[in-house]
This record gives C-alpha cells, structure tokens and sequence, in this order.
C-alpha cells in the first residue's frame, strides 16, 4: 500500500482547482466551463474558500489552480492566494491576463504566488480579439506577458488551437519564442462545455492537424535546445486510445465550481449524478465517501471491452464526460477507443470536419441552463 493511501485504498486528492468565479471579461467560444453556468450567481465566500483550501490542504493537496472564468474578477484573490501560500500550496493563477495591472501582479507576488499561466487566443491581435470577442485583449496580454517576465515568474502560455487559427502555429510559436516563454502549451481544444457546443466551427481536420503538428517539429529541430519548450497536444477525436482522464475518477484531482459544487473533473456536472456541495459537507467526507466520487472509482463500473482490457489500469476507462457527451450513456467505453463498439462516431464527426457548419458559432455567454436527468443516490436510505 503506498504510504499516502487510506485503508479503504482511496489515495487522498493532489490537485485542487478551485474555480473562484465564472465570470469573464472574453466570451471564447471554445470555452471548458459548463453551458449552464447557472451558480455565476451564487458564488463561495471568502470565508468558504478559506475553509475549501484548508481542509483540502489538510487531506493532502500540494498542487492549487485558481481558476474560473476569470479568477483576477474576484478581489479577494490576493488573499485567498496568501492564504493558501500559508498553508503550503504551490499556487498557480490560470488567466486570460484581462484585468491584470502592474499593481495587483506586485500584490500576488507578494501574497507568495508561485506559478501564473497566461492563455492567448492567437498570435495576432486581429484572430485572437475576434475569437475572445472582445477589443484590444491581445494588446492587453503582450503587456501582461512581460509583466510576468519581469515578476520573475516562469513564463507558461497557453493557446487554444482549433480551425481558426490552427494555420497561423508558426507565428504562434515565433510570438512565444518573442516574449521568452519557457513552456507553450500548443492546446488543440477538447470538446467539453462550449466547445462541444461549437465543434464544428472548431475542429481542424486531420490534414490541419498533420501540417499545425510537422510545423511544430520543424521548429523544435530548429531550436537547437534553445527557447521555449513547445507541448502539442492532439484533440481526443484523433485518437484510438482514450486519455486517462484525471488520472482516473477521483484519484488525484478534485474541482470546486464558483457555488461549491465537489466533482471529480471539471466538466462532471453535465453527467446525470447528483455532486456534492462543501456548503453542507467536509471535503474529506465527499472525497471518500461521496456516491458520486465513488462511482467511477477502480474498474467494477466497466463495461466490456474495458474490464478485460491489458490497457484499463493506463487509461482508467477513458473519459466518463465524453462517453456521455458522445454516446448519451456514461457507462460506455469512451467512443475515441477503437475497441468501443462506437469508434465509429469519431469517424463520423472526424469525416466532417471542415464543412460548412450547420448552426451559428456561439460565444460564451452566463445564462443558459440545461437540465439534465439525475442518477439518484443508492447508498442513502
Ligand atoms: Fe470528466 Fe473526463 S472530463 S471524466
């Protein structure tokens, strides 16, 4: 037994992503939050956060994400991030850099702020103010990339790839290597939330993909072991293995939404179980006792050909998000697995990529919601 896992073989969470708001200056329609963001309105106090982070802290956690949304819309940021600094978190700030200011970059270096992860839509002012819908942001995220640089934090960017600007990835990579980045995320979306929503504005087609990925490596064989380190990361939809999404259900990593939700993964609120709320429960309860955290645990949920697959303790089963999302059923083998018996649905959305699309692209925007069947919960009488 490893030496940080309980009896019950329930290893305690390492990752808290602590999503502090929904609220967001850019409406990028590729975006990972939920379409209902109906608890934008009913966001965790300072005080419930402090009380999140303490008792994640105490189960174990070392790795802390602020997130949302925009995190920096919260004012109580800084403390929060000096709190958690208190406690022995490594903190990272993931931003669009909207709303950063030489002041408050000073005031979270000085609250102890380890790590920021800045995000750009595109290389270019034009692609990338369109995609966020919103005015003069790129200019905005130059200034707050040097910022970054001159706080001495390493310099992490991240950039959504998709159909839009997957053709520009050489002037995304020269934009990098410009600013002095160390890492570049070279994200290709995943199509959870809005991107879901819009995927066939998003999704690049297999030959984009080929051309953005060669590009990548010409670069890389180019730098000679200088200048950013580029990580190129291929939609699931390409693939014939699944992911081993969150490392497996409720294994390492642990999400709090803006109203105090507990999930297993960022996205675990559109499947029809019913999650927890640390308003009315410890975190340590949820994490190990919760219906919904244990129902994907270990492999007795799995179907075939999953449970007797050599590969199910590499990707735990792939991901229960886009199993429902792809086949409405959250039991299933995740469809990007060419063992399921519904690969065939990746071929189907694959082969059209590229065409006309047959609906309007919709940014993101705070008031849809979607209701969804719940699960109810077996274990309470
Ligand atoms: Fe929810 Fe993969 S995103 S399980």
């Amino acid at each position: 037994m490893a030496t940080n896992e309980t009896p019950n073989g329930i290893t305690p969470p390492l990752w808290l992503l602590a999503e502090i708001t929904y609220q967001c200056p850019l409406h990028c329609p590729y975006c990972s939050n939920p379409v209902n963001m109906e608890e934008t309105h009913n966001e965790l106090s300072t005080e419930h956060w402090e009380r999140v982070l303490k008792q994640a802290r105490d189960m174990g956690a070392v790795q802390l994400g602020f997130s949302g949304g925009e995190p920096l819309l919260r004012p109580d940021l800084e403390h929060l991030v000096s709190y958690a600094r208190e406690l022995g978190f490594y903190t990272n700030l993931i931003t669009s850099g909207i709303g950063m200011t030489e002041k408050r970059i000073a005031r979270l270096k000085e609250a102890g702020l380890d790590h920021i992860q800045l995000s750009f839509q595109a290389a270019n002012a034009e692609v990338n103010d369109l995609i966020g819908n919103k005015r003069h942001s790129f200019e905005q995220k130059l200034k707050i990339a040097k910022l970054v640089k001159q706080y001495a934090y390493p310099m992490v960017l991240n950039f959504c790839i998709t159909a839009q600007n997957i053709h520009e990835i050489e002037e995304v990579m020269a934009l990098s290597e410009q600013l002095n980045a160390d890492f570049v995320e070279l994200a290709t979306v995943q199509y959870y939330g809005w991107a879901y929503e819009n995927r066939e504005h998003l999704l690049p087609t297999s030959a984009q993909l080929q051309d953005a990925e060669a590009k990548v490596n010409r670069y890389r064989a180019h730098q000679a072991g200088e200048g950013p380190t580029f990580i190129f990361v291929t939609p699931d939809y390409y693939e014939t293995r699944p992911k081993a999404c969150m490392n497996g259900w409720g294994t390492t990593f642990l999400t709090i939404t803006p109203d105090g939700s507990a999930l297993p993964c960022h996205s675990a609120k559109i499947l029809p179980l019913t999650f927890p709320n640390i308003k009315n429960r410890s975190l340590q309860d949820i994490w190990y006792n919760d219906f919904s955290f244990n129902h994907f645990r270990g492999d007795s949920w799995m179907p075939l050909p999953c449970k007797t697959c050599d590969e199910k303790e590499k990707d735990f089963g792939g991901c229960r998000c886009q199993a429902y999302l792809l086949t409405g059923d959250m039991y299933k083998t995740d469809p990007v697995c060419s063992k399921s018996p519904d690969h065939h649905v990746m071929k189907s959305i694959t082969d059209k990529a590229g065409d006309k699309p047959t609906k309007a692209l919709q940014y993101r925007k705070v008031e849809r919601a979607i209701p969804v069947k719940l699960i109810p919960d077996t274990t309470k009488a």
